[in-house]
């Protein structure tokens, strides 16, 4: 049986059915923004390895980092015991997230971040002896990842997750509207421990842009009502809207911070939220401490190439290069709206989104991008890229050709 038949037939793909799954394809090796299929085809990555690999693939700086890192020790527990990559990456996140947040939790996914947040707030209330604050607020089309707890906080009625509508906590949804806003944490803050957004871009829920009025609107609400914020920058951290963190362009100051994906620049799973001392000292109040620590809790080896990769983007004259991208992208996707199979079309920073007002076929869409030279994950109506920031104008104009002749 040739390799892949078996492979479809044993090997769990993400969101995939099994067996029969969609076709999936086969890469030998990925160096700059290529990825080089078993068929010898080489194509642009325009998915950045789900918005992580943004320095590319098979970067110098990063290898090393791990091959230095690999002489040392690969992993150690952390309970109990500490190491060298851990105590130098906190500092640099302390140092570049916004200035309240003193205080990080390693975490081994974005999942795993946000159900640490979540928790986080929730013991941060009955710590204070406010048991009765105990839901959240998510905005709708919200997506926070695939555990329960964050399940329960993607938007129900227009999510992946929609299955589970009825398994899950039930907790409170509003759109990113600032009236609507309002009259939600009238109705609800008695009973709200923190609200939970994806600042800005809302990623997987649906690749849509709201202003930054918005979220400033919702800190000024959160703190007239005694409710936490939560950032989950997961998707949008590290630079990817044209900010460092996109709460940045609304000059706000969530209480708890998520990162994860491109934290490692895409080389190991690697999560943090980052909390502020209130929040810290208020969860061990009455003697409690947060009962949390995943086994590879701050794995060295993803901690000191998260750190390289961080030096690396700071040190890399990378506003510029996501501004550039903007700029490509919007010239190279405007085409489109002339088209009648296209209902909008959106850009911000290195995120450039076609929606079509059809469902996309994507198998067929897919195999047609790849015969152009480009590898991207449409999902629903939308044909979405995130490339790399190290891609090259041509690479952009690659993209936005291959995605322009669907
Ligand atoms: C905003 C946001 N939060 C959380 C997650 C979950 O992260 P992970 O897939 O690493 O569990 C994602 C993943 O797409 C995300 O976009």
């Amino acid at each position: 049986m040739p390799n892949l038949a078996w492979e479809q037939q044993h090997v769990w793909h993400p969101y995939a059915a099994m067996p029969n799954p969609n076709p999936v394809y086969q890469v030998t090796s990925a160096y700059g923004v290529d990825l080089t299929l078993k068929d010898c085809r080489k194509v642009i990555d325009g998915m950045s390895s789900w918005w992580s690999a943004i320095h590319g693939y098979n970067v110098p700086e990063l290898n090393t980092a791990i091959e230095k890192q690999l002489q040392d020790m690969a992993h150690v527990m952390f309970g109990g015991l500490t190491h060298q990559p851990a105590i130098d990456l906190a500092k640099t996140l302390i140092n570049i997230t916004p200035t309240n947040l003193e205080h990080v939790f390693f975490a081994d996914s974005g999942s795993g971040a946000v159900e640490v947040a979540l928790k986080m707030a929730l013991q941060y209330q009955i710590g204070r002896k406010k048991d009765h604050k105990n839901k959240f607020l998510s905005l709708t089309n919200a997506y926070h990842g695939d555990t329960f707890a964050a399940m329960s906080v993607c938007d129900p009625n227009n999510s992946m997750h929609h299955l589970y509508k009825g398994l899950l906590p039930t907790h409170h949804f509003v759109a990113p509207d600032i009236q609507a806003l309002r009259e939600a944490f009238e109705a609800h803050h008695h009973e709200l421990a923190a609200m939970i957004v994806e600042p800005i871009v809302q990623g997987a829920g649906g690749m849509l842009f709201y202003p930054a009025e918005v979220l400033q609107e919702i800190r000024k609400l959160c703190d007239e009502y005694d409710v936490l914020l939560i950032a989950d920058e997961i998707a949008t951290g590290f630079g990817r809207t044209g900010k460092l963190f996109a709460c940045e362009h609304a000059d706000i100051q969530p209480d708890i911070l998520c990162l994860g994906k491109a934290l490692t620049g895409g080389y190991l799973t690697l999560a943090a939220v980052l909390t502020d001392l209130k929040i810290s000292q208020g969860i061990q109040k009455e003697g409690h401490i947060l009962m949390h620590g995943p086994t590879f809790m701050a794995n060295p080896l993803a901690c000191a190439v998260a750190k390289a990769s961080i030096d690396l983007l700071l040190d890399s004259p990378w506003q510029a290069r996501v501004s550039n991208i903007e700029s490509q992208l919007q010239e190279g996707l405007a085409p489109c709206l002339q088209s009648d199979k296209v209902a909008d079309v959106r850009v911000m920073g290195a995120i450039g989104v076609i929606e079509m007002k059809d469902a996309i076929d994507i198998p067929n869409v897919q195999a047609q991008l790849l015969d152009n030279g480009v590898w991207l994950r449409p999902f629903g109506k939308l044909l979405y890229t995130m490339p790399p920031f190290i891609c090259s104008d041509k690479h952009i104009q690659h993209i936005t050709q291959a995605m322009t002749s669907i």
